[in-house]
């Protein structure tokens, strides 16, 4: 798939975003950048994950994976559906095409060593949150970096929902989960999301360190 991407036309050029991406990522362990996308493309995101939510196709989200998988609500509240990267609807190879050309730079670069990302569509209903936890697990420590792109058009902060990294010891860092807006972080740094007053989307993800066929093994 990475040989073939199509240059794709949007108001950050890929080249400039990755380069901002690569330098925070290396120097803090985070990094936000807004419009990642063009506004039409996350136009046509949100009323796709929308419709996904509406039409019943999300899943409610567990923790732990295969044998040990159990719902856990005190601990996450949202709703998912993982995207098939390989073989996915037209609307989301936009994203697909910038987030495998934002892994090579990022190789090129950081030499992360990524090979591969897994990703899903997220809603969380008003009222949920995901407690503060990390992405890279004791039992699949693949997870190089998170991503999440948000899709929420008209956020306001009484919507509550953000995103707080803690960095480190000391310090923390929050992020409103604005349309258009993708965060990433290393996938070692605790993070949660607060409490969620309105309907909130997004498209999760993690860069991983290895194929993602493999990762259950
Ligand atoms: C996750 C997560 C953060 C966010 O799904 O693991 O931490 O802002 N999401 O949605
Ligand atoms: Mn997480």
């Amino acid at each position: 798939m990475r040989q073939h991407l199509r240059s794709i036309d949007s108001s950050l050029p890929i080249g400039l975003a990755a380069e901002k991406i690569a330098s925070e990522l290396s120097q803090n362990a985070y990094s936000i950048t807004d419009q990642f996308l063009t506004p039409e493309e996350v136009a046509s995101l949100i009323s796709y994950v929308k419709s996904l939510q509406e039409e019943d196709h999300l899943k409610k989200a567990g923790i732990g994976k295969q044998q040990s998988f159990q719902i856990a609500s005190e601990i996450r509240g949202d709703y998912i559906r993982w995207i098939d990267t390989k073989n996915c609807d037209a609307i989301l190879e936009p994203l697909m095409g910038r987030l495998s050309e934002l892994m090579d730079y990022l190789n090129r670069t950081c030499f992360l060593g990524l090979k591969d990302f897994e990703t899903h569509v997220a809603y969380y209903p008003p009222g949920t949150f995901y407690r503060r936890h990390v992405d890279r697990f004791q039992h699949n420590a693949h997870r190089v970096v998170s991503f999440v792109l948000y899709l929420n058009s008209d956020w306001v902060p009484a919507d509550g929902g953000q995103l707080m990294l803690y960095p480190d010891d000391n310090s923390t860092f929050e992020v409103a989960p604005v349309a258009g807006r993708l965060a990433m972080f290393l996938s070692d740094m605790p993070h949660e999301v607060l409490k969620s007053f309105a309907g909130r989307y997004s498209i999760t993800g993690w860069m991983l360190n290895q194929l993602k066929e493999l990762t259950f093994l």
